[in-house]
């Protein structure tokens, strides 16, 4: 992150000629629309380091509106005497937004940094974000009216003892004494570790933080998070989901993608720190008397062409460039084969594209397979089977996944880029002779 420097001097330099100014010279519309801003500081990030830095850091930084909503479903409000905690701070756009609950003492810079000093804690890996933070807030506060009654930009830094570099992994005392807790932590895929009650290999750092969150923090404690919705709605993450159940007690709102330039899609959590034996309602979906599931088997296509040896038998073989959306195919049909010994898929059966995302016209796109050879699927494609071994009934669940119902239905059950085999099993079941 060194690079991102070069936009921290240039903050530093104007953060100083703002203090040096006599009071007024810069108005808030200067201030909130100079490098100040999150518009200008995002430019500045993405233009300084990498894409893959950024995704290796987990450094996405939160839009205005985003951050307010995420202050907004604080439980409770702030107030002078809080402690705020952002235990991934960044460059300080949730602590900003958190400083706007706070008041300001018009003639003096130095006291309402003190007191804002006393409330706003904040951590960052990276010594570049927790200057640019400090030095934002400081111009938050101008920004706000507030006279400089300080030149020297050190002073006034130093009155924001607690935004640190940091992990927040290794500094939990921070927590423990929170009132509230805002996060936006980062999404990296980062090792599980031996402790892990949940899962094992890689993990979403998110659903880590989070876990860190509700261990170390005391009840009361107001939380917000903004985080990934693989961890609401993806099946790797359903322990996690009880875990976090039982110790906060929490409401979901699920938001829709981070921003225009960062392609995954988010919801927000608000909760209080409490043991709970509420369960949340983290797909947001009311109670559905019959689903696809019961009357179709749900599996994902099992040939992974880059891994598997080709050691069996020749049979038609299907993925999803040699299916056309909303067709029927017959055995005879297809003429792409693969030697595969794995599990075959015995037609009918609606083969569904994984990969979908909520701006897609059709969130499970199908493909009916008929004849009487066994295939081979690739992993890409979900397959449906009639538990009847029924036609009919597959060409009423290719009606099924044309309906906007069903589109409205997956687009609340899982926003990420790939279907689940749990997402398609719990679609409403309208069939019958509405279709
Ligand atoms: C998604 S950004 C959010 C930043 C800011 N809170 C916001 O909403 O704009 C996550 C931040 O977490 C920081 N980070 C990553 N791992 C961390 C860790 N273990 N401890 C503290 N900060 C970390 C990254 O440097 C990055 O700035």
């Amino acid at each position: 992150m060194e690079s991102f420097s070069a936009y921290t001097n240039q903050l530093g330099e104007f953060a100083g000629k703002v203090l040096l100014s006599p009071a007024g010279s810069y108005n808030t519309h200067e201030i909130q629309s100079s490098l100040f801003s999150a518009r200008q500081l995002e430019l500045h990030l993405r233009s300084l380091i990498p894409i893959s830095e950024l995704r290796d850091a987990g450094s996405f930084f939160t839009g205005d509106d985003l951050a307010d909503e995420a202050v907004g479903l604080l439980p409770n409000s702030i107030a002078r005497s809080s402690i705020v905690v952002d235990p991934a701070c960044g460059a300080g756009n949730l602590l900003i937004a958190c400083s706007r609950k706070l008041p300001v003492n018009k003639s003096s810079l130095r006291k309402t940094l003190s007191d804002w000093g006393q409330c706003l804690f904040g951590l960052d890996l990276f010594e570049e974000f927790v200057e640019t933070t400090k030095l934002r807030l400081i111009l938050e506060a101008v920004s706000r009216g507030v006279r400089p009654d300080l030149s020297d930009l050190n002073d006034a830094k130093g009155l924001l003892p607690h935004i640190q570099e940091g992990d927040a992994f290794e500094n939990e005392d921070v927590l423990k004494c929170a009132t509230h807790v805002i996060v936006n932590p980062p999404y990296y895929k980062m090792p599980a570790g031996s402790s892990c009650e949940w899962a094992v290999g890689k993990i979403n750092a998110a659903a880590k933080f989070m876990q860190h969150i509700a261990d170390y923090t005391r009840p009361g404690t107001s939380v917000s998070a903004i985080l990934p919705d693989v961890l609401r709605s993806g099946s790797r993450y359903e322990k996690w989901r009880g875990l976090i159940a039982e110790k906060l007690k929490c409401t979901i709102f699920p938001s829709g993608r981070f921003d225009q330039k960062t392609d995954v899609d988010v919801f927000l959590l608000s909760a209080v720190v409490e043991n709970s034996i509420d369960t949340p309602n983290w797909l947001g979906l009311g109670p559905v008397e019959t689903c696809v599931g019961d009357f179709f088997e749900i599996s994902i296509g099992p040939v992974v062409p880059y891994r598997d040896k080709q050691d069996g038998e020749a049979v038609p073989y299907i993925h999803p460039k040699n299916l056309t959306v909303w067709d029927e195919i017959c055995d005879r049909e297809i003429t792409e084969t693969w030697k595969y010994s794995g599990a075959l898929k015995q037609p009918p059966f609606v083969a569904i594209r994984r990969t979908s995302s909520p701006s897609d016209t059709f969130r499970a796109a199908g493909t009916l397979v008929i004849g009487k050879q066994m295939i081979a699927a690739e992993n890409h494609l979900i397959i449906a089977r009639p538990k009847s071994g029924s036609i009919d009934d597959c060409r009423k669940l290719l009606r099924m996944l044309r309906n906007p119902d069903t589109n409205n239905f997956l687009n609340q059950r899982i926003r990420c880029r790939h279907l689940t085999v749990s997402a398609v099993r719990e679609i409403p079941w309208v069939g019958g002779d509405v279709f």
